[in-house]
């Protein structure tokens, strides 16, 4: 087993992929003093988030360490501050809301597609055209920047600076009760770098937008924000959940988009279905209703999640003594949710290892908790409403014009969320009308 848990450093994905296989879907064991539960099934899963809802268990282990980047924003903050938060960011990202975005998302996504048309019959980097269009509509919704604005360089530079070091910086603020972290000074001292720029960068835009009559963007939304007492969140807090919602959204969005290219570039009988329904339905306006038409894209999308999730596996600790099926455990003991092993498992799917969207179009009694790309309980992600949209919205941009392919075999990578170890090139055609 120990051999495994080194491992989990240097290659998280096949260890959570193996472990289960040989050990069971229930293992007990210790690591640097500290005990570790890992599950893959569905039903702990479910039970752990129920504790979560309860109080027993919780995510904050990590709060210090996460406090440099994201403050008390969503992703970290604890307590009445984080249900707070919750309560004000809510109807920012309800499904209301988030149909007002559709223009920016589309005229960015037409931007990318023709860049990609002018390179037909050309290997094209989709890893490099995904993340340009993605981070361009994030900045433009964040602070409703118009298309000709050119993006600042450097703080999508800052953006990637803080992504790259993030796993690294948990690792290290984790292991040997944080002392490791010391080693890497140097890379610690361009994060802390590329946190400053950013939340200058920001901070900025909080008064520029102050200034404003008329407010729009996620930005002034998250401004206009009130709790029922008429309180709003202070420039503090506005500033964390800013620079939040960069680090949350950015990276999930364009790998798993990059992935869903991916593999319908090596899936053709798929991609063809999908190219078949885009062409069917392409009279429709691409309002958020008329989305849920498109089921079988929708269903290829899920199943590049399912296979692909950005966060393999989640963790909680106990900060009571529980029972987790059936099982007493002390308090401070870590539960790791595998989230990728279930997502694959035989147990829940017919084909687990197939690019399969029958899964989702024939789903009726799967267990609610085997498929959790965008987590579950009280944490479930917030922006899941918008990142489907968009993500829904790009793709079928993409495919009435274009179709792609690849013979390449791409792995995953070592980082916080799921990226491919290196950058995917597809041979994209143009689709004649
Ligand atoms: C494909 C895209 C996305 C995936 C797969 C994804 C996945 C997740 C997952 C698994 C969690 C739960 C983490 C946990 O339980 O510890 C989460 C939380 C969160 N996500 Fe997303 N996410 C995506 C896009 C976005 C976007 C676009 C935004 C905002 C712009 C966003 C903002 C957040 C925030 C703020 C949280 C923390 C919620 C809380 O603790 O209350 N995510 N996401």
């Amino acid at each position: 087993m120990l051999i495994y848990l080194l491992r989990l450093i240097t290659n998280p994905t096949h260890v959570l992929l193996v472990i289960h296989k040989k050990y069971g879907d229930f293992i007990h064991t210790r690591f640097f003093n500290k005990t570790l539960v890992f599950v893959s099934n569905a039903d702990y899963f479910q039970e752990i988030f129920s504790l979560e809802g309860r109080g027993s268990v919780n995510r904050d282990s990590l709060y210090q360490a996460k406090l440099t980047m994201f403050g008390n924003g969503l992703f970290n903050s604890k307590g009445d501050v984080w249900a707070n938060q919750r309560k004000l960011m809510q109807p920012v990202f309800s499904k209301k809301v988030i149909g007002v975005w559709q223009d920016i998302i589309l005229e960015e996504a037409n931007i990318a597609v023709t860049r990609i048309e002018g390179l037909s019959h050309q290997e094209v980097n989709f890893s490099r055209e995904i993340k340009a269009a993605v981070q361009k509509i994030l900045i433009r919704l964040m602070f409703n920047s118009a298309s000709s604005e050119k993006p600042d360089e450097l703080l999508m530079r800052c953006v990637d600076v803080i992504l790259e070091g993030l796993f690294p910086h948990f690792v290290t603020a984790t292991l040997g009760k944080g002392r490791l972290k010391h080693l890497f000074f140097i890379r610690n001292r361009r994060m802390n770098k590329a946190v400053n720029y950013f939340k200058a960068y920001v901070e900025a835009e909080i008064q520029r937008k102050r200034g404003e009559t008329e407010k729009l963007g996620l930005l002034a939304m998250m401004m206009d924000s009130l709790d029922k007492d008429g309180n709003g969140m202070t420039d503090q807090l506005l500033n964390d959940e800013t620079v939040t919602l960069f680090l949350a959204g950015q990276d999930t969005t364009v790998n798993t988009l990059i992935w869903f290219f991916y593999l319908l570039g090596k899936n053709p009988d798929q991609q063809r279905r999908v190219i078949d329904e885009i062409k069917r339905l392409s009279e429709l306006t691409l309002t958020l209703e008329n989305i849920g038409q498109f089921k079988y894209t929708h269903a290829a999308l899920y199943e590049s999640m399912r296979l692909y999730p950005q966060a393999i596996a989640l963790s909680r600790d106990a900060i009571l003594p529980i029972t987790l099926g059936g099982k007493e455990l002390p308090t401070g003991t870590t539960l790791i949710m595998n989230i990728v092993e279930s997502h694959r498992s035989p147990v829940y799917w017919e084909k687990p290892d197939q690019l399969y969207p029958e899964h989702f179009l024939n789903k009726q009694d799967r267990h609610k908790f085997a498929f959790i790309p965008f987590g579950a309980g009280m944490h479930s992600c917030i922006g899941r409403h918008l990142a489907e949209y968009e993500m829904m919205l790009i793709i079928i941009t993409f495919l009435s014009r274009i179709s792609v392919k690849t013979n390449l075999d791409v792995k995953p990578a070592l980082s916080i969320t799921l990226k491919p170890e290196r950058d995917v090139i597809l041979s994209a055609t143009k689709i004649n009308s």
